[in-house]
């Protein structure tokens, strides 16, 4: 059987539960499209986990909870005729492709602030998100909990996939799935990159190529960060001014954060070493990149 596209909420589970009834396991990767070898990645991933007779789901859906009003909700790239001959190129069972009508009825989300008419109930962590993304984008992390909350409730999986490239997000998820006994587990992939180290994303087409260039500071300030902590460890303070510096070498790239934390709690780390995980946000004009490693 072919690929089947679904764009109600209803309809999506009605096939889940069908596959449920005959023991057929899902695994699910939700995206917001424009899809790149990233996300086919995450597919493989779930195809491996569910196997040959498991069904794979993925979900396309921009969703505007997660986009703050002055963001670039309108301009994100779409390519929706694209994006479904590549899942079926790889593979995947179904395509569950909602409009805003059937992910959120009733709400108006218009860019000058959504006003909730018919749909007011979110789902909100509060200690993971407060800081990096959260703290420069204060509601994006409601609006993902939420809609993949919601994502999980239609698409049923057994297995959701997660990039690493989004790293609190991941650790976000997996914080909602255990404080809200959600059935499902959660793998997060590697995340995959182009030749020169820059991390896939749908947001990279938005660089002109001069900071297209310049936009591999983000790896090497990674790499070079591993590389300082390697045989010893060295203060969050000492290679964050460090850092600010090795950024110059991008005129073009503005830091926004660098932070050092525990890979689990994500609590700030003083003495950064081995085995401590590292995050930045670097922006070029519009175009915000952010990237992460495990040093
Ligand atoms: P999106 O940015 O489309 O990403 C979908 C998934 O692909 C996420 O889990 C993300 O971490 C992963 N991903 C992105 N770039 C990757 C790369 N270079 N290598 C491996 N995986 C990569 O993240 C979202 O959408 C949304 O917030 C979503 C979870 C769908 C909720 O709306």
């Amino acid at each position: 059987m072919g690929m089947q596209i679904v764009s109600s909420a209803t309809g999506m589970q009605r096939l889940a539960k069908k596959w449920q009834r005959a023991d057929v396991r899902i695994g699910f990767v939700p995206t917001m499209g424009y899809l790149h070898a990233g996300h086919l990645s995450l597919v493989r991933t779930a195809r491996k986990r569910v196997g040959k007779a498991g069904k794979v789901v993925v979900s396309i859906y921009v969703n505007p909870t997660q986009f703050a009003p002055t963001e670039d909700l309108a301009k994100y790239p779409r390519d929706g005729k694209r994006d479904l001959k590549l899942c079926r190129a790889a593979g995947v069972d179904a395509v569950f492709t909602p409009d805003d009508g059937a992910m959120y009825p009733g709400k108006s989300l218009s860019q000058q602030g959504a006003r909730a008419t018919g749909f007011s109930t979110y789902v909100r962590e509060e200690e993971l998100s407060r800081r990096m993304e959260g703290a420069v984008r204060p509601t994006h992390f409601r609006g993902v909990t939420t809609v993949v909350a919601k994502l999980f409730n239609i698409v049923l999986p057994n297995v959701a996939v997660f990039g690493q490239k989004d790293y609190q997000q991941a650790t976000i998820i997996r914080r909602m799935v255990r404080d809200l006994n959600f059935p499902v587990q959660i793998i997060v992939a590697p995340t995959l990159r182009e030749r020169d180290g820059l991390a896939l994303s749908s947001r990279n087409k938005f660089l002109n190529e001069e900071q297209r260039a310049q936009a591999t500071i983000l790896y090497h300030a990674l790499q070079a960060t591993k590389a300082a902590v390697k045989q010893k460890p060295v203060s969050a303070a000492r290679l964050q001014a460090d850092l600010k510096k090795f950024i110059t070498a991008a005129p073009l790239a503005r830091l926004d954060y660098v932070e050092f934390f525990d890979p689990e709690t994500l609590a700030p780390i003083q003495q950064v070493r081995r085995g401590t995980q590292m995050a930045l946000a670097v922006v070029f004009d519009q175009t915000r990149l952010i990237d992460n490693a495990r040093l």
